[in-house]
């Protein structure tokens, strides 16, 4: 079966479902193959305006009926009450994009032989321009995980990790990595307007610059480490911004920040960190 023909039910209509269905009409995705669960009426009027044809319901039991794929994306703390509440067919393959919701966890709800992939997404998906790192459990065949992939790749890019220990590095990286840059983009900001320039353009040159360096990076063949140094002439003035940066130790805390983030999301998980 093509791709676009997989008929898609989504359990919670909320930010990240949002983004997803926004992605996957985006892509071409037929409306009525979509099929979205929330109890939030007021939400459901907003998914309207996605697409006219959307099926939009408020029974999650409605959603998943006749679906290829099961989205699972309501947030983590009612995610055992509403999962075991649903009653997929044996065929159907559930995708969580919930944090910290484990492998496990989905095979004691549903059982060892039903085929679940999860997936951890990140708030730029919002824009088209996610990264989810998707993990298989066993079982699941190749061609689900191709409509794994199809589905998470309508909100940006994807990687797959076969240890599934792996995702709480890739939460505190990717996962969280966004707000990591924001903060950035917020303290070039009030640094740019306590320098003088005017706030809408301090603004601009922040979030701009982020967004080129971003998209450089991306497309380039090279490191980040190489563009970095192909900025950065001998005696000139981002030399002397990096030697301050990293005199102060900004690789150090780095390090120490995304060590705190996977910690963190093992304690969430009910795991212990090393
Ligand atoms: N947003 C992100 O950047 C991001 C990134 C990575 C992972 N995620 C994951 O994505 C999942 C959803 O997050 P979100 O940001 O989209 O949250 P959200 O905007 O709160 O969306 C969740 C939606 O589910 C609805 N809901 C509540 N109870 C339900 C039920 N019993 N059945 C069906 N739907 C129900 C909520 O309605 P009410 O508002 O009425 O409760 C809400 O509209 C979470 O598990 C989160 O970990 C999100």
């Amino acid at each position: 079966m093509h791709n676009s023909a997989l008929q898609i039910g989504f359990v919670g209509g909320g930010n990240m479902a949002g983004a997803m269905l926004a992605g996957l009409l985006r892509a071409g995705h037929p409306a009525d193959k979509l099929q979205v669960a929330d109890p939030n009426a007021e939400r459901r009027a907003q998914l309207e305006k996605l697409g006219q044809r959307l099926v939009i319901v408020a029974d999650n039991a409605e959603a998943i009926s006749g679906a290829d794929i099961i989205v699972l994306a309501v947030k983590p703390q009612l995610m055992s009450a509403v999962a075991q509440a649903l009653q997929p067919g044996p065929q159907q393959l559930i995708v969580s994009v919930a944090a910290g919701i484990s492998l496990a966890a989905m095979r004691d709800w549903f059982g060892p032989a039903q085929p679940c992939v999860r997936s951890m997404p990140n708030q730029p998906a919002l824009v088209g321009a996610g990264m989810s790192v998707l993990c298989a459990a066993p079982g699941v065949s190749n061609i689900q995980r191709t409509q794994a992939e199809y589905l998470a790749g309508a909100a940006g890019a994807t990687a797959w990790v076969d240890d599934e220990d792996l995702m709480d590095a890739v939460t505190a990286v990717s996962g969280s990595g966004p707000a990591y840059f924001y903060l950035v983009m917020e303290i070039l900001e009030d640094c740019a307007r306590d320098m003088g320039i005017p706030a809408d353009v301090a603004r601009q040159l922040a979030v701009q610059t982020a967004h080129g360096a971003g998209l450089a990076a991306r497309e380039a063949d090279t490191a980040p480490g190489e563009l970095r140094r192909m900025v950065t002439s001998p005696g000139g003035t981002t030399q002397a911004a990096i030697e301050v940066l990293q005199q102060g130790g900004l690789d150090k805390l780095l390090r120490q920040a995304l060590t705190a983030a996977r910690r963190r999301s093992l304690e969430l998980g009910g795991r212990k960190s090393d």
